[in-house]
């Protein structure tokens, strides 16, 4: 099947050739690869990617989902264009930033004030040391297959079998004050943290890389009760659902409010961004002008609120701020995975499809998907068969990954996703 794949991509194996001497395994970021290799992008618009072979492939991984306007949309391209001669980088403060956070506390639900980093990863980071300043408290509680970046204290159960480490080089001190916590089981919760007392409960309203399972409302309403009553800070990590589910994102779409929101992807319109947000009382404590060493909980770094990502967010976020593409998108996303459900159903395969809003995954079981074991239990092997057989035909997915929608797919687009998975789904009754 792979010799397809090989036959129409020979200036991609060529550069993996070349890439794999010089990046470790040929990526920059390890999840970007996939057998044999991965191609190579040589432009991307709108809702397509085209590699250096000629290539094309309507894109549902869309930069780790962060493009909901699908790649280089205009509006963002000439606000770009007008700021690069204004200034790429000022290290200086500057009118933007403050518009930025505007936009943002007036979308989202939880924040009055917000401050900007270069990753989800980075504010992650700076999210759980602010719960740490704010509660006085060491430990913290995330979820398994719950994903927040390689930040040490929350790569932790990320992937399953959960109890074996992520990665090498994390050193039992900065691992063995995190909590790992039951996805969508409250009780489970609450026995795991009887005794303890934790900073902050980290949560991702939609778990993306265990597997694009939604939280259950009553769920994160009941984690929102039991973080009031044992006076937890409840983050929510919406780095992928942030201006996705609801231009007030996750929380929005719940209606559960969090203490401190992580955002990311989307709001950078395109360009590196994290940002952590949330009420005054608990930003304040990153003010230095108030807070003396070592009352502060700090947070800083170069490239923060760098005026090309603070411009292209702002335009993106004003452009989603109605919550009329949102809305449709949502819309989309029902009908799709119902209808990659049918697919599979009227062929004879056992498929989950789960996600929310312009959010799904696809897991070949019968088991319900309720959180990231039961996703993880999946056939894996076939859902990388299903996404390679996709990418020979152009339609791409980051293998096993979760994907998403953009405003830029059009109807066509769509039907070639489900036309593709028809083709599969056929494939495999016959298998
Ligand atoms: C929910 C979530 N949090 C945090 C991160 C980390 O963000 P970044 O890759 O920008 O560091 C990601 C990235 O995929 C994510 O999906």
């Amino acid at each position: 099947m792979k010799e397809n794949y090989i036959s129409k991509t020979p200036t991609s194996k060529a550069l993996y050739e070349q890439a794999k001497n010089l990046l470790p395994a040929g990526v920059s970021y390890g999840i970007r690869f996939f057998e044999p290799y991965p191609f190579y992008t040589a432009k991307a618009k709108g809702s397509k990617l085209y590699d250096v072979d000629g290539n094309e492939y309507i894109d549902f991984w869309l930069g780790h989902t962060a493009l909901i306007l699908g790649h280089s949309p205009p509006e963002i391209v000439n606000a770009v264009k007008k700021q690069l001669e204004t200034g790429t980088h000022y290290g200086t403060s500057h009118e933007l930033e403050i518009e930025l956070a505007k936009q943002v506390t007036k979308m989202v639900p939880s924040s009055e004030m917000v401050r900007f980093t270069n990753s989800g990863t980075e504010a992650n980071m700076y999210a759980t040391r602010l719960a740490r300043a704010y509660t006085g408290r060491s430990k913290i509680a995330k979820f398994e297959g719950g994903w927040h970046g390689g930040y040490d204290a929350l790569h932790v159960s990320v992937k399953y079998p959960f109890n074996v480490p992520e990665s090498a080089g994390l050193t039992a001190g900065a691992v063995q004050d995190t909590i790992a916590l039951p996805f969508n089981n409250l009780e489970g919760v609450r026995k795991k943290l009887k005794n303890e007392e934790v900073a902050s409960i980290v949560i991702e309203p939609v778990l993306g890389a265990g597997g694009g399972v939604p939280a259950e409302k009553e769920f994160l309403k009941g984690l929102r009760k039991f973080c009031d009553e044992k006076e937890i800070l409840l983050v929510f990590d919406e780095v992928i659902t942030g201006f996705r589910l609801a231009p007030g994102g996750g929380q929005q779409y719940f209606g559960v409010t969090p203490d401190i929101t992580v955002l990311g992807k989307i709001l950078g319109g395109g360009f590196p961004i994290g940002a952590l947000c949330g009420g005054k009382k608990i930003m304040e404590k990153l003010n230095t002008r108030v807070h003396e060493r070592p009352h502060y909980s700090f947070h800083g770094g170069t490239f923060a609120a760098n005026p090309i990502t603070m411009v292209a967010g702002l335009t993106t976020l004003r452009i989603l701020e109605d919550g009329q593409l949102i809305n449709s998108l949502n819309k989309l996303g029902d009908k799709i995975r119902e209808q990659i459900r049918e697919i599979f159903e009227k062929n004879g395969t056992d498929v989950k499809v789960p996600g929310v809003g312009s959010l799904f995954n696809i897991h070949f079981t019968k088991e319900e998907i309720k959180d990231a074991n039961a996703a993880f239990r999946a056939n894996r092997k076939k859902l990388l068969d299903y996404d390679l057989k996709l990418i020979e035909n152009g339609v791409f997915f980051l293998p096993t990954h979760t994907g998403a929608l953009s405003t830029a797919h059009s109807k066509a687009e769509i039907e070639k996703l489900l036309s593709e998975t028809t083709k599969y789904a056929k494939q495999c009754k016959i298998a």
